[in-house]
C-alpha cells in the first residue's frame, strides 16, 4: 500500500443468487480478496471487505420463471446457500449484503435521481427486441443470437460469453427468444441512457494514469477506447430489479449492473448501521485517504473499469477503483466452468467431502492471474498430499512431536549457531518482505510458492541437521535445532495464515499461542519470538492425506461411464394453459415448398418460396445447418400462416414453419404426405 493511502477499501463481485458458487468463481474474486485482505489486517491496516448477492437481473428471473416460483424464492434460497459456502470456506468478510433490500434500492434511487437531475442521463426513444408470444420486451438474458463480434451462436442480449464482447440486445444476429424460442420483433421504448462518451477523456485519463495495473486489464480498456464510448441504457422493461424511481414509468427498473455496482456501497452501509457510527461508510468511500481495490472475474472488467467509474464521476465525491485485479479463468479438467452445461464444483459439495483450507490452497497455487488455469483432481491431491501435507504439515508435526518427546514439549533454548542454522535463519528473515511484496501486487500464487519454499527449507533443514541423533551426541546442538524448528513453525503458521487460516488456528493453539491476530504481525513473522520454556500442547495432524478412493469418486461424479451417462430426459416446463380460442388464433396451414435457397453471408438462413393453396408466400427459416435447399423442395410442411411478417438480414419473411430441435443434433422438420392439398388448415 502506498503512503498515501489511510485505509483500504477491498470489495469482491457480487455473485448472483441464482445458483451456488463454484471454484471458477473463487479463483476468480473471492480467494486472492481474501488472502490479501488477511493479509493487511496481520499488517494491522484499517481495511474493510465488502460483498453480497447479486439479486437482480434475468437469470434469476428465468430461473424462477422455469420453477413457476417467485424470484424473491430463488434468491433467497441462493443467497443462504452461498453465505454460508463463504463462511465456511473462510472468507472473511466484514458484510455480506443482498441487493433485494429496502436499504440498497433506497441507496440505488437515490443514485440514478441525482444523474437524472442532473441531467446527465438521457432519455431516449429507442429499438429493442420484443416477444410476441410472451408479450415481454426481451432484455438482456431473454435473447440468445448470434454475436456480431465473433459469430458465436449463443451470444446473450448482454453479452457474449465467448469474446467477452458487451452486447446490446439489438446487436444480436437471428435473436431468439430464451422462453419459446420464437423470433422477437423490434420495438421502440424509451429508456435511460448514461451517456459513456461524455466521460471517456476523463475515464481515459484515469486508465492511463494507472500503469501498475494487471496487463490483461489495461488491454482491454483500451480496445473500448479505439471507439466513441456509446450511450448504454441503464433501465430495462422488467418487472424484477429497482423500479424507476420517476412516475410515467411503471414496470422500469434500473439495469442489474447500474444497481449491481452501487451493491458494494449500500452493503458498507449496512455495514457501518451495524457499528456506533452509521455515517462511517462515508469514510471509506468518500474520502481521498481510502485506496479503493475491486476483485473481479475477467468477465466484469468493463463494468467495474469504465461503467462505474463513469457511474462514480458523475455522482462526484466517491473515491474510484485504485486497481482491479482481475483474474482470468479456472477451467475445469480441461474444459469450461459451466453453470448451465452442469460441468460445475460447487464450493458447498467440495466442503461435505474436502477441509476447506485444502481447497484454498489448491486454488491459490494454481491461480489464472495471467493466463487461464485448470482444476484438476488429481492435480488437487497432489497438492494437498505432496505440499501441504508432506511439507508443512510434516514439519510442523515432526517438530512438535520431536519436542514433546524429547524436551517435555517446552521449548528448549538456543545456543550457539552453525552455518546451517544461520543459513535458514536467513530465509526466515527474508520471507515476510518478500512475501508481502508479492502480495502487494496481487501476486497471490507467487507469494504462497515463497511460503512453501521456506517450508520446504526447514523442512529439509530438520533433516539435515538430523536432531533423532544429536539429541544423544550433542544435545546443546539438538536444542539449538527445535527451537529454530519450533520458531519457523510459528512463522509458518503467520505466513500460511492468508492462505489457509483454518490451519493457522491449529497451529497455533498447538504452540498455545491465544490470540494470534493481536500478537502475531506478519513484519514479525521472521522473528524469533517464542521464548524459552514456553509450554507446547499436543501435536496433531494438520493435513490428513486423501486416498486414491477419495479422488476417483469425485472424478467418477463428473464423468459418469457412458451406460450412466444417458441424461435423465429433461423437458422445458409447459408454458401457461391456453384457452381452445387462444389456439385456434393460431392458423397452421399445409404449405408446399416451391424452391429454396440459403441467404448469402448467413450461416443459418435459408429463403423458401412456399405455396399456400392459391397465395405464394416467401419464408425465411433459421434451418440452413440442418437440412440442403434441395432437400425441401417438394415437402408439404406446416406453417403458421398468420404471423406477422418479420425481416432476417433484410429479407422478409412471411411466416414461419414449424420444426422441433431436440438434444445436441437432433432435429426434424414437420411434413405432411402430398395426399392434403396445400392451404389445408391444421386443427
Ligand atoms: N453478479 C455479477 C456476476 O456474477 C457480478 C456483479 S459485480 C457488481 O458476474 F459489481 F456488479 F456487483
Ligand atoms: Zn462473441
Amino acid at each position: 500500500m502506498q503512503g498515501k493511502f489511510k485505509r483500504i477499501l477491498v470489495t469482491a463481485a457480487l455473485p448472483y443468487a441464482n445458483g451456488p458458487v463454484h471454484l471458477g468463481h473463487l479463483a476468480g474474486a473471492y480467494i486472492p480478496a481474501d488472502i490479501f485482505v488477511r493479509y493487511q489486517r496481520l499488517q494491522h491496516r484499517d481495511i474493510l471487505f465488502i460483498c453480497g448477492s447479486d439479486e437482480h437481473g434475468v437469470p434469476i428471473t428465468i430461473t424462477a420463471d422455469k420453477e413457476g416460483v417467485s424470484p424473491q424464492v430463488i434468491v433467497d434460497r441462493f443467497h443462504a446457500m452461498n453465505a454460508a459456502s463463504f463462511a465456511d470456506l473462510g472468507i472473511s468478510f466484514d458484510n455480506y449484503s443482498r441487493t433485494s433490500l429496502p436499504l440498497h434500492h433506497e441507496t440505488s434511487k437515490e443514485f440514478f435521481l441525482d444523474l437524472y437531475s442532473k441531467k446527465i442521463l438521457k432519455e431516449k426513444q429507442d429499438r429493442q427486441l420484443y416477444c410476441e408470444v410472451n408479450k415481454m420486451f426481451l432484455a438482456d438474458r431473454y435473447v440468445e443470437g448470434t454475436c456480431p463480434v465473433c459469430g458465436c451462436e449463443s451470444a446473450r442480449g448482454d453479452q457474449c460469453e465467448n469474446c467477452g464482447t458487451w452486447l446490446d440486445v439489438i446487436e444480436l444476429i437471428n435473436p431468439k427468444c430464451k422462453l419459446c424460442g420464437a423470433t422477437p420483433v423490434v420495438r421502440s421504448t424509451t429508456h435511460f441512457y448514461l451517456p459513456l462518451g461524455d466521460f471517456q477523456s476523463r475515464l481515459e485519463h484515469y486508465i492511463r494514469s494507472h500503469t501498475e495495473w494487471k496487463d490483461n486489464v489495461i488491454r482491454y480498456c483500451e480496445s473500448w477506447f479505439k471507439d466513441t464510448l456509446q450511450d448504454r441504457a441503464v433501465t430495462r422493461d422488467l418487472n424484477w430489479g429497482v423500479p424507476v424511481p420517476l412516475e410515467n414509468f411503471p414496470h422500469k427498473v434500473l439495469y442489474v449492473w447500474f444497481d449491481a455496482v452501487l451493491g458494494y456501497i449500500s452493503s458498507t452501509k449496512e455495514w457501518a448501521r451495524r457499528t456506533s457510527d452509521p455515517e462511517k461508510w462515508k469514510k471509506y468511500w468518500m474520502d481521498d485517504g481510502t485506496q479503493y481495490i475491486a476483485f473481479i472475474g475477467k468477465d466484469n472488467v468493463v463494468f467495474h473499469c469504465i461503467v462505474f467509474p463513469a457511474m462514480l464521476m458523475a455522482k462526484g465525491g466517491y473515491v474510484l477503483p485504485d486497481n482491479v485485479p482481475a483474474n482470468e479463468f479456472l477451467n475445469l479438467e480441461g474444459g469450461k466452468f459451466s453453470k448451465s452445461r452442469n460441468n460445475a464444483i460447487y464450493v458447498k459439495d467440495f466442503l461435505a467431502t474436502f477441509e476447506p483450507d485444502l481447497l484454498r490452497y489448491a486454488i491459490t497455487a494454481n491461480l489464472p492471474e495471467t493466463r487461464d488455469s485448470d482444476f484438476y483432481w488429481k492435480d488437487f491431491q497432489a497438492k494437498s498430499n505432496n505440499e501441504l501435507a508432506d511439507i508443512y504439515g510434516n514439519f510442523v508435526n515432526r517438530t512438535i512431536a520431536f519436542t514433546e518427546k524429547n524436551f517435555a514439549a517446552l521449548v528448549p533454548a538456543s545456543g550457539n549457531l552453525n552455518d546451517r542454522d544461520r543459513e535458514i535463519l536467513a530465509v526466515l528473515k527474508k520471507t515476510p518482505a518478500t512475501v508481502g511484496a508479492l502480495f502487494e501486487k496481487f501476486k497471490f500464487r507467487e507469494g504462497t510458492a515463497e511460503v512453501m519454499n521456506l517450508a520446504r527449507a526447514a523442512n529439509k533443514y530438520f533433516n539435515d541437521s538430523e536432531p533423532w541423533k544429536t539429541v544423544k551426541s550433542d544435545p546443546g546442538q539438538c536444542a539449538t535445532t527445535v527451537n529454530i524448528c519450533l520458531q519457523i513453525v510459528r512463522s509458518l503458521a503467520v505466513l500460511f495464515a492468508p492462505i489457509v487460516p483454518f490451519s493457522s488456528e491449529k497451529i497455533w493453539n498447538m504452540i498455545s499461542i491465544t490470540t494470534p491476530l493481536s500478537e502475531e504481525l506478519w513484519d514479525n513473522a521472521g522473528e524469533l519470538r517464542l521464548v524459552t520454556g514456553h509450554r507446547l500442547k499436543k501435536a496433531e495432524i494438520v493435513f490428513k492425506k486423501i486416498e486414491d478412493a477419495t479422488i476417483e469418486n469425485e472424478l467418477q461424479k463428473m464423468n459418469p461411464p457412458e451406460s450412466e451417462a444417458t441424461p435423465e430426459k429433461k423437458m422445458l416446463p409447459l408454458k401457461p394453459t391456453i384457452s381452445l380460442e387462444d389456439f385456434r388464433k393460431v392458423d397452421l396451414r399445409v404449405a408446399k415448398v416451391l424452391a429454396c435457397e440459403a441467404i448469402p453471408k448467413s450461416k443459418k438462413l435459408l429463403r423458401l418460396q412456399v405455396e399456400i393453396g392459391s397465395e405464394r408466400r416467401q419464408i425465411v427459416a433459421g434451418i440452413a445447418d440442418k437440412r440442403k435447399p434441395e432437400e425441401l423442395v417438394g415437402k408439404a410442411i406446416i406453417v403458421v400462416a398468420n404471423l406477422a411478417p418479420a425481416t432476417l438480414m433484410g429479407v422478409e419473411s412471411q411466416g414461419m414453419l414449424l420444426a422441433t430441435q431436440g438434444d445436441g443434433d437432433s432435429f426434424a422438420l414437420l411434413t405432411v404426405t402430398n395426399e392434403v392439398d396445400s392451404g389445408t388448415w391444421i386443427k
